[in-house]
Order: structure tokens, then C-alpha cells, then sequence
């Protein structure tokens, strides 16, 4: 049946709003009541996987964000070393890559031409390839040696919203699937994790609530130039898809770096008036790394810049212009609430330009060229 947009105004309105439902169909039949992740499904046997020592991690534009978050928990849960290509990096730099290394191909679609012809090169070198995908039967998962599928729903607008939420909540799954079939980790957190995890799509719905907020603040912006974003830890990433987000759908300039990277160049950048959102780390889980975001966000003061902070709710800490709140969580699962704001920011934007969110110029929903 063809996708409608169900009232919302575009697609991508409608895909925003659906990704609790999105979420809760990724844990779906996979996450016990008691925190157990079954995995069945997956096509690679748990003998293949207990051997692996390695992972790489290959996808392109959102996906390969949803990527960065996941090295974080698989490295931290698993203890396996992770490293994240950009698809269309890795079969030209002689990967290291053997039969002891799990390649994960992360794409919405399953036809990125980059991505498959990563995956092709690593079968090729023997590693053992699984896709997270969210189509089902796509060329990606074909040719994978197990898949992981989303079950995001249909997704048609071109920028990437419940595709990518659900690729960050597989890629969870997967962590701590591997983390219990392996004894790796604190098995205390690893458990806590999980239980957490089931709790996560009552958590973004109540993030959506906060849409209002968001549109005034970007409707007061209509005019800026420049956003710089910046996080730590998982923030990283997140703070890269929130700029990817504004350059994608609203065509304004937007940079997303590791915030301690702040003082080591682009400060110079910082002026009167220029917007900076901050992905705040939770004061609760993270404290050394949340009063250290404090102090960049005074170096930011300092210079007069306007500071946007998406932190939990109660961070009243913070000194930012606007604060965009996320329910508490734990660090690794922090993602699946603090990029939503980043999303209704960039689709408030770019509609409060007059832009049609769901086709953005020069973008493909699915790039099927190298
Ligand atoms: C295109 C889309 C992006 C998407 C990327 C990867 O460039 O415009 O939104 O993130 O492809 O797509 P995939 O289907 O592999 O996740």
C-alpha cells in the first residue's frame, strides 16, 4: 500500500512522530520482560560470533552516525575493539579485515551503493557481514551473512529520522546480545541497560511532547547562517547528525564536532550571535564530563555566542539561552532522546523558510551509484 501521511503535514512530520511505535516494533519479540535479548533471527551462528575479535562498522550519511553511537556500547559492553568506516572509505584503504571480524553494514535502504560494495569486499575477505537494515529482502541483507532488520516502517521522507532512531536501538540490541552471550562487561549495568531499553519508546514519545518549544525557538532563528553543534561521548555523534540534519533539510551551514575540540580550533569561529546547540551530558550518569560541557559553554558565553542546550530535564545547571529537555537516561542509551530535538529543530527550520522538508534539493532518498 502506498505511504500516506496520515494528517501530518509531510512525511517526514508523520516519521518523526511514529518513531515510538518505530521503536518499540525494533525490540519487538527480541528484548524478555527479565532484560534477556534473544536474537534467533540472526543468521550467524553464536559459535561464529563468540570467535569474532573485531568489528567493523561500515554505512554512510545518518547510518554511519548511528554507527559512531553503537562503537561506544560495543566496546564498552562487549569489550571487542570497533572501528567505523564510512563505506565508500573502506575497501580503499586495505582494511585490516580477516575471518575473525564482524563487519556491520548499517543502511536504511539495503541499496547504498558504497555500503554494498563494502559488504562485497569484506566477504571477499573473509569477515562474517551483518546488515541492519530496515527493507526487508534489500540487495544489502541479501548478501550479508545474517541481518538484522529495524522493522522502522516504510520511511519516505529523504532525511533519515525513525530509520535512524531504530538503527541506534538495533545496534543496543545487538551490544547487549553479544555482551550476554559472551559474559563481557558489568553484567549489573549490562542488565540495567536493557531494562532501561524496553522503557525507551514511552521516553521519546514524551521528548515529541516538547515539539512546541522547539518550533518557537527555531521560528525566533528563521535567519542564521551557521550552527555549530557540539557533544561528547555519544554526543559526538549525535551532534554531527544534528548538523547534517539542518544542512540537509533547511541549507543552512552547519558543523558538528567533539566539543573539546572546541578550544583546539573552531573557537576562532565564535562570535556575537552565533548559534552553538550543545548536546548536554547527564549530570547524574556523566558529572566530569558535564561540568566540563559547562565550562565550554562559558568559553562560548565568553565570546558572545547564543547557546542552544539539549539536556535532561532538571539540568538546571545549565547557563544556555534555550534549553531542549530529554528525560534522564543512562549515557549509552542518551541518543534515542537527545537527536530528536536535533530533528524537529532542522524540520522547524527549514518550514519556518519554507522548505519542502521531505525532498530536499540535490538528495536521493537511496544512492545506488559509488
Ligand atoms: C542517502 C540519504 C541519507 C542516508 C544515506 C544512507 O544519502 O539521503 O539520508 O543517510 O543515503 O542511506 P541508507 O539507506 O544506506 O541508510
Amino acid at each position: 500500500a502506498a505511504a500516506t501521511k496520515d494528517g501530518h503535514s509531510s512525511f517526514m512530520a508523520k516519521e518523526i512522530h511514529e518513531q515510538p511505535e518505530a521503536v518499540r516494533r525494533t525490540l519487538s519479540g527480541r528484548l524478555g520482560s527479565d532484560g534477556a535479548v534473544s536474537l534467533g533471527e540472526l543468521g550467524i551462528s553464536d559459535k561464529a560470533l563468540a570467535r569474532i575479535q573485531k568489528i567493523v562498522i561500515v554505512a554512510c550519511g545518518t547510518a554511519s552516525y548511528g554507527g559512531q553511537i553503537a562503537k561506544y556500547a560495543l566496546e564498552r559492553w562487549c569489550r571487542i575493539p570497533v572501528e567505523v568506516d564510512l563505506a565508500h572509505e573502506f575497501r580503499y584503504r586495505s582494511p585490516l579485515v580477516d575471518d575473525r571480524t564482524l563487519v556491520i553494514a548499517i543502511s536504511q535502504s539495503g541499496e547504498t551503493m558504497d555500503t554494498l560494495m563494502a559488504v562485497r569486499y569484506a566477504r571477499e575477505q573473509g569477515a562474517t557481514v551483518l546488515a541492519i537494515c530496515n527493507t526487508v529482502g534489500a540487495t544489502i541483507p541479501r548478501e550479508a551473512d545474517g541481518v538484522l532488520y529495524t522493522h522502522a516502517g516504510p520511511e519516505v521522507a529523504v532525511a533519515s529520522t525513525k530509520a535512524f532512531l531504530t538503527q541506534v536501538t538495533a545496534t543496543l540490541l545487538l551490544a547487549l546480545y553479544l555482551a550476554q552471550m559472551r559474559g563481557s562487561g558489568d553484567p549489573t549495568e549490562i542488565s540495567a541497560a536493557a531494562r532501561e531499553l524496553a522503557g525507551i519508546p514511552g521516553r521519546v514519545q514524551s521528548v515529541l511532547a516538547g515539539a512546541g518549544q522547539i518550533e518557537a525557538l527555531a521560528a525566533s532563528m528563521a535567519d542564521v547562517t551557521s550552527v555549530l553543534f557540539i557533544g561528547r561521548h555519544v554526543g559526538h555523534p549525535v551532534a554531527m547528525e544534528g548538523a547534517l540534519k539542518l544542512k540537509e533539510l533547511a541549507y543552512i551551514h552547519a558543523e558538528g564536532f567533539a566539543a573539546g575540540e572546541l578550544k583546539h580550533g573552531p573557537i576562532a569561529l565564535i562570535e556575537p550571535g552565533q548559534a552553538v546547540v550543545v548536546i548536554m551530558p547527564s549530570p547524574a550518569a556523566s558529572p566530569v564530563l558535564h561540568a566540563k560541557m559547562m565550562s565550554t559553554i562559558q568559553e562560548i558565553k565568553a565570546r558572545g555566542g547564543r547557546v542552544i542546550a539539549v539536556g535532561e530535564e532538571g539540568d538546571a545547571a545549565t547557563t544556555a539561552d534555550a534549553l531542549l529537555t530529554v528525560p534522564a537516561s543512562s549515557p549509552l542509551l542518551a541518543p534515542l532522546l537527545t537527536a530528536i530535538p536535533l530533528q524537529l529543530f532542522a524540520a522547524s527550520l527549514a518550514g519556518a523558510k519554507g522548505l519542502d522538508i521531505d525532498q530536499p534539493r540535490n538528495l536521493a532518498k537511496s544512492v545506488t551509484v559509488e
